[in-house]
């Protein structure tokens, strides 16, 4: 039977310009490298990550009274995701992302948070009348609807999955607890623990000093082109990314993580739904754009039997 899965996290349209080079402060470059508008958001990445990989996904989050809220919300629709608990912000417009793409698929990204900052508890509170099985948290939304979120999960024992992005120095991690996956990236992995995850001793390192404040089963820290590090308190294993010409890396790190939720619910071991994550993360680095570069389950497992882990 298809999980249900509530996304609690955010929803923006993104602006994205490819450049060949980033301007330095005070001067102007012009740049022919083309734009495009697409759905982003770290929440609804991971929304249309589960709902393309088949989970029945429920997404709870807040755009404004706007057309690229109204547009934002068709395009939810159309991918199956439940969008009756995603609030709706007189005042305050739909978040928005810029999003500058170098060459070698490297993001800078400036979020303007917009009716995201408004996500509040009483909204997390209804969307839990939707009983799902599992509850998926990031940090693009105000600490209350976060920490509400954990505490409605805990209070009704259902199991909590966090991607810990964007890294936020002042969060009170330990309010989170209990936690099935805790996965941040290598810049949060540093952030919440003052440890560098540049190789597999540092990573062991600050998955330790994470466990002062996170109670996981797991840590999954992901290590871009190196792919993810597995701890379960006691031991690691370190997954490698599966190797694509890059052409943006946008959304990576959320369809990771969905990924991994999806296929860990599934009843995979954790090595194997590490595995197909990176898979699915490296069709979205191959790809352009945010929405535009998740893949389907089928397209998933295709690649998973053409890139078989070695
Ligand atoms: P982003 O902010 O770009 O969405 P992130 O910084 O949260 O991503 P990363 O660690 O960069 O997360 O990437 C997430 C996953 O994407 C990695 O664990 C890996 O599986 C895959 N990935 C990232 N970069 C590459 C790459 N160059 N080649 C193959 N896979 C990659
Ligand atoms: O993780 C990528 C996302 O971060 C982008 O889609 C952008 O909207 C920001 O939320």
């Amino acid at each position: 039977m298809n999980k249900r899965i509530l996304v609690v996290s955010s929803a923006n349209l993104d602006f994205v310009q490819r450049m060949r080079r980033i301007p330095n402060a005070g001067e102007t470059v012009v740049e022919s490298g083309g734009y495009s508008y697409v759905p982003g958001g770290k929440g609804a990445n991971s929304a249309v990550t589960f709902a393309r990989l088949g989970d029945d996904c429920i997404f709870c989050t807040r755009l404004g009274q706007d057309t690229n809220g109204a547009r934002l919300r068709a395009i939810y629709e159309r991918e199956g995701i439940d969008t009756r608990f995603i609030a709706q912000d007189k005042t305050t417009p739909t978040g928005l992302a810029s999003i500058l793409v170098e060459e070698d698929g490297t993001n800078r990204i400036i979020v303007y948070p917009g009716a995201n900052q408004k996500l509040s508890p009483a909204d997390v509170e209804e969307a839990f009348t939707s009983y799902p099985d599992a509850v998926f948290l990031q940090f693009e939304i105000p600490d209350r609807a976060i920490l509400a979120a954990a505490a409605f999960a805990r209070e009704k024992k259902i199991p909590l999955f966090i991607d810990a992005g964007p890294a936020r120095s002042d969060f009170p991690l330990e309010q989170l607890n209990p936690i099935e996956i805790f996965s941040p990236n290598e810049t949060e992995a540093r952030v919440f623990s003052g440890i560098d995850p540049s190789n597999a001793e540092n990573c062991l390192r600050a998955s330790i000093k994470l466990s002062a404040s996170i109670k996981a089963k797991y840590t999954v820290i992901k290590l871009g082109g190196r792919g993810a590090y597995i701890y379960d308190g006691k031991y690691y294993h370190i997954i490698p990314a599966v190797s694509v010409p890059v052409v943006d890396t946008t959304a990576a790190g959320d369809a990771f993580t969905a990924a991994l939720v999806h296929f860990y619910l599934e009843g995979k071991d954790m090595e194997r739904a590490t595995y197909l994550a990176n898979c699915a993360a490296a069709i979205v680095v191959s790809r352009e754009g945010a929405y535009s570069s998740i893949p389907t389950l089928k397209e998933v497992l295709a690649f998973a039997e053409a890139h078989p882990l070695r």
